[in-house]
């Protein structure tokens, strides 16, 4: 195992569903609605630590291309992905549901991120990394402390 593109794929897939589950509860169970965000904002940070403190930088130390390159558009794409949780975070806990246009801004970029990742960087790491290197990743990936990923409604 330890093959990032399949574990992380897997993760992307798992979020796509519960945005998904989270804008049809938003027609009809708003309370639903809301632990469905949480689920999913406090996921996707924690998707998004993962690869900014463990993942990219082995690409990054491995092709001496910090500032350039992949790693730094994907970190300025992660910069708009959290502005758009945040932004859609606010509208939801002031009781305003008119997300659409913020749900489509998201889905947008995030589509396109995630095929790239999946399509150039998981597959570059997983070709160029060795199983020890993976095994090290996967293990501080399991340890991540949660103080990094879970800001949401007030916590
Ligand atoms: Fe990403
Ligand atoms: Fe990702």
């Amino acid at each position: 195992m330890n093959n990032v593109l399949e574990f992380m794929g897997k993760d992307h897939d798992r979020l796509d569903g519960v945005f998904k589950d989270f804008r049809s509860a938003m027609n009809s169970d708003i309370s639903k609605a809301k632990q469905l965000f949480h689920d999913f904002k406090t996921g996707l940070q924690k998707h998004i630590v993962w690869e900014e403190e463990i993942l990219f930088p082995l690409f990054e130390n491995k092709t001496r291309m910090f500032d350039e390159g992949p790693t730094a558009i994907m970190r300025m794409e992660h910069r708009q992905i959290k502005d758009f949780l945040e932004k859609i975070h606010k509208r939801i806990s002031e009781k305003d549901c008119d997300v659409e246009l913020l749900q489509a801004g998201l889905i947008e970029v995030l589509t396109e991120h995630n095929n790239k990742e999946e399509s150039i960087l998981y597959p570059w790491i997983d070709k160029e990394t060795s199983e020890l290197e993976r095994e090290e990743a996967f293990a501080k990936m399991k340890n991540l402390s949660p103080e990094k990923y879970c800001k949401c409604c007030g916590e």
